[in-house]
């Protein structure tokens, strides 16, 4: 065999041997009950947003034909963009085809030492979504990762290296998307500006969840031109695509420096009509928000009282962290013989000893579908 396919053999194997190797899922059926989802308003179906797609198909096209640059770039995402600045405050806007994409082109172009004149001193929160890691790793910057929501443990890294005449980030989710819990946005805003650095937020599974009008947790801060807020139309949404809200000038930089918005066909019409019409639904989805979350709590206190550990969540995100992958995979199993479909999240994605499932609630999910997930994690975690 040639030597590089046998050593990927020999990878998949030794995952396998620790319980780490990744398979698709079957694809969900009809009857599946859902709970692996990041569509947390049910959107997705919508035929609103189908029709909406549609429309911008027959106006625009299936595809957007080229970059941005070149041929791509439709009427459609502009006045996307200028809704996304409009509603996040401000100044601008610009979309990717993923939220991975905009992560890893954005922050690659924010932090090249040739434009900053240094190497820039990144702080990043240590359970951040590899997306970030990757803009961080494009752009060869070393990260000093703060313990998870600490932002005192940021504060002492930040006064380390007050005297040294580098540029400044700190890197941050505003909800962690394997915990589901929350980040200071307004603390976090401060202390960039008390230490003169820019703040980067990803606000990917805040995004239609929370803020006054579901716009994320920035939605409530008065944005500083160096806050650069990230959002993603896959989750709340329920569609695809990443965003970036952030002042004319750091738009302007984007879309000569981001490679993933240079080199990259313009998101589809389909898709851009799509998330459209969800980001206009949004604010009208004010008491699907509050049910949601006011269900999340409930599920939190009836999983504490089966003994079962959801950490420090706060949100639609509910992690059960069962420590091994063994245990993960075995509860995982379990429930999907009861027709119940939940992630089972294993290092690298999260720590060593914190494999979990990870459950996302949906204001689709029912009273009924509660209770039926309870018992059957009930069952699959009991005997554990
Ligand atoms: C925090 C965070 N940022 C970015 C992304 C990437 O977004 P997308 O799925 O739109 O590529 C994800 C996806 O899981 C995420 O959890």
């Amino acid at each position: 065999m040639n030597d590089s396919l046998r050593r990927y053999a020999e990878a998949l194997e030794s995952a396998d041997a620790q319980g780490l190797l990744r398979r698709l899922p079957h694809p969900a059926e009809d009857g599946v009950l859902d709970f692996s989802a990041n569509d947390y308003l049910g959107l997705a179906r919508r035929p609103e947003l189908v029709e909406a797609a549609a429309e911008a198909g027959r106006r625009y096209g299936a595809g957007a034909t080229g970059s941005r640059l070149l041929s791509g770039n439709t009427p459609l995402h502009e006045v996307f963009e200028a809704r996304i600045a409009a509603d996040k405050g401000s100044e601008a806007a610009l979309v990717f085809a993923t939220g991975y994409q905009a992560n890893a082109a954005a922050i690659a172009a924010l932090l090249d030492r040739s434009v900053l004149g240094a190497e820039p001193l990144v702080f990043s929160d240590r359970l951040n979504h590899a997306s970030m890691h990757l803009g961080c790793t494009l752009a060869g910057a070393k990260q000093l990762r703060y313990r998870h929501l600490d932002l005192v443990h940021l504060q002492a890294l930040l006064e380390k290296h007050s005297s040294e005449a580098r540029p400044r980030i700190i890197l941050s989710e505003s909800v962690f998307g394997m915990d589901g819990d929350l980040a200071d946005v307004a603390a976090l805003q401060e202390l960039a500006l008390r230490h003169d650095a820019l703040l980067y937020l990803d606000e990917a599974h805040a995004t239609g969840v929370f803020g006054p009008r579901g716009y994320g947790l920035s939605e409530a801060l008065d944005l500083a031109p160096s806050t650069i807020v990230m959002g993603t139309m896959s989750k709340g949404l329920g569609v695809s695509g990443g965003y970036v809200a952030c002042s004319r000038l750091v738009r302007d930089y984007l879309v000569n420096r981001a490679g993933g918005f240079i080199f990259s066909t313009a998101p589809s019409p389909l898709v851009v009509g799509a998330a459209l019409c969800a980001w206009e639904l949004v604010p009208t989805l004010g008491p699907e928000r509050a049910a949601l979350l006011a269900r999340a709590e409930r599920l939190r206190q009836d999983l504490r009282g089966l003994g079962l550990d959801t950490g420090a969540s706060r949100t639609q995100i509910a992690p059960v962290i069962l420590g091994t992958p063994e245990r993960t995979l075995a509860a995982r199993d379990a429930l999907e013989t009861n027709g119940i479909r939940v992630s089972a999240v294993r290092p690298p994605t999260v720590p060593q000893g914190t494999s979990r499932l990870r459950l996302g609630l949906s204001a689709a999910h029912t009273d009924a579908d509660m209770a039926r997930l309870l018992d059957g994690l009930r069952r699959a975690c009991g005997g554990l």
